[in-house]
């Protein structure tokens, strides 16, 4: 587990009102969309990685999801959101662990859906990369999804005082590889709570091998 990263997050969470913080989402439609899109069985395995306090988590118990996985290096962060669901957290596996090191999601069954947003683009070293999408690949089973959103090619430079490393969807298929097929993308702009707005692109892959 990288401390310091954990230190940087727990203070982002605890410190701050969640609802100010420059990702908020009051409710995350563009992963909505394509999540339905995806037309999985309400007991698909569905990991959310890097949740943070997403609301997510909620509109997916409300949609009826019944195995949802809640992930993040962050436990301040997993707190406050299981203290927002109340007993309904209880519907959702939680898992504190760090992407590009990890010692529990490593150890958890397939998947059919990875999901992440803004997670990603924290990861500016080559090793936390391959860490990241060595994992993915570990747990996304056969025709299983992947949706990542992260900032665009000419989307900000820095996210909560990190730098960021961005995307567009050539530069995600070949971290993907052969494996997986692109279905959908689309940029997106997403307007802060502070009202300035950051360039994001989204995607959806399929497994196909
Ligand atoms: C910008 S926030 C996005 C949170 C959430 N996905 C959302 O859309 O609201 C980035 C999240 O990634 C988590 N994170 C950063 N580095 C991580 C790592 N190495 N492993 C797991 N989670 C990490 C942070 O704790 C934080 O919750």
């Amino acid at each position: 587990m990288n401390t310091d990263l954990k230190k940087h997050w727990d203070s982002a969470y605890g410190t701050n009102d969640i609802t100010k913080l420059g990702w908020y989402e009051a409710s995350p439609e563009p992963s909505l969309q394509l999540i339905n899109d995806c037309k999985l069985p309400k007991d698909a395995r569905i990991l959310n990685v890097g949740t943070g306090t997403s609301t997510l988590i909620d509109e997916l118990l409300n949609l009826d999801y019944k195995n949802v996985i809640a992930s993040d290096i962050s436990g301040a962060a997993l707190e406050k959101l299981q203290n927002r669901l109340g007993s309904n957290k209880n519907e959702v596996q939680w898992v504190e662990d760090d992407l590009t090191n990890p010692t529990i999601l490593s150890r958890i069954d397939p998947i059919d859906l990875w999901h992440d947003r803004a997670v990603l683009h924290f990861f500016t070293e080559k090793k936390d990369q391959n860490a990241y999408f060595s994992l993915l690949k570990k747990l996304v089973k056969l025709h299983g999804f992947v949706l990542i959103s992260t900032f665009n090619t000419d989307g900000a430079l820095k996210c909560s005082g990190l730098d960021v490393h961005r995307y567009n969807k050539n530069m995600l298929l070949d971290k993907l590889g052969e494996d997986f097929k692109l279905v959908e993308d689309f940029n997106y702009s997403y307007t802060m709570p502070s009202g300035d707005t950051r360039p994001y692109i989204y995607t959806k892959f399929k497994r196909i091998n």
